[in-house]
């Protein structure tokens, strides 16, 4: 799995003129990474991951999977949203194995599909309740196990954990550090969370606002479970002076990248 984003532009039309969310953003995935990008309220991040899941069509630049431009919405690239998107009427298995079901896979091989990422997320002995038995937390885990369950190339996620408390959202990270390590699934997640950035990325893009640019790109180099099976991290990390380095690093890359209101709107 290879993504390239190269000189991707968007703007948006109102009634002012144009709006310039993006401007020349260049980033690149590979084959299974974990990378976040942070950026402030308004700096591009929800539009840019819509752009990466061909939910939105950029104004110039392109996207390409393995080579491939994305040109709409594909099983490839699996979404998992800050917003509980479940379906409430389906129950927890149902709601796994929707895209399964329709990408026209038999039953019985949906069956297996289902319980695997089921178990894989914790939650075998749910797979009968409804969406709405569950805390926000578990919703968040049925949609991980939903986006993994079509075995995507990248696991693209806006804000998963936004809406979650604190301690719940804590876990939440933990968890996904042992998904990520026990599926080796590429992972672009998208956050205002600078703590988690850090946490999660092995390399993390740093987004300035009003337009939204790619101000900085940080490698993370704390331990990450891939070199030795010992070494995922833990919320303890968050505490070493490295991480907190790492932390004070982006936060000052973010609080120099917010330009008030750079002339955003385009004559238009
Ligand atoms: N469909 C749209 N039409 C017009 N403007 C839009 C549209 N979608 C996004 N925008 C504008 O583009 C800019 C970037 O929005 P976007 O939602 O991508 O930001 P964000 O970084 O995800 O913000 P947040 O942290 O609040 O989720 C904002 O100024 C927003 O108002
Ligand atoms: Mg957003």
């Amino acid at each position: 799995m290879h993504l390239e984003v190269s000189q991707l532009h968007k703007e948006f039309p109102t009634r002012k003129g144009s709006l310039l969310a993006l401007e020349d953003i260049n980033m690149h995935i590979e084959e299974g990474e974990f990378v976040c990008t942070v950026g402030a309220s308004g700096s591009g991040k929800s539009t840019l991951l819509r752009l990466i899941a061909g939910l939105e069509f950029p104004t110039s630049g392109e996207i390409r999977v393995d080579g491939e431009r994305v040109a709409g919405p594909g099983f490839d690239r699996g979404m998992v949203f800050q917003s509980y998107t479940l379906y409430p009427w389906m129950n927890v298995a149902e709601n796994v194995g929707f895209g399964l079901k329709l990408q026209g896979m038999s039953a019985a091989v949906r069956r297996q599909r289902v319980a695997y990422y089921l178990d894989v997320v914790g939650l075998s002995q749910f797979a009968k309740s409804l969406p709405k038995a569950l805390s926000g937390g578990m919703k968040q885990r049925v949609a991980i196990a939903r986006a993994l369950a079509s075995q995507p190339k990248i696991l693209l996620m806006d804000e998963p954990f936004g809406a979650l408390d604190v301690q719940t959202k804590e876990q939440m990270q933990q968890f996904l550090l042992e998904v990520w390590r026990c599926t080796g699934t590429t992972i672009f997640m998208i956050t205002h969370d600078v703590e988690e950035a850090v946490f999660l990325s092995q390399r993390i893009y740093v987004l300035s606002a009003h337009p939204g640019t790619v101000k900085q790109e940080l490698k993370i180099n704390l331990p990450d479970g891939f070199t030795d099976a010992n070494s995922i991290r833990t919320s303890q990390i968050k505490r070493t002076p490295t991480f907190l380095a790492y932390k004070d690093q982006v936060m000052e890359s973010l609080c120099t990248s917010s330009v008030p209101e750079k002339a955003m709107l385009l004559a238009g």
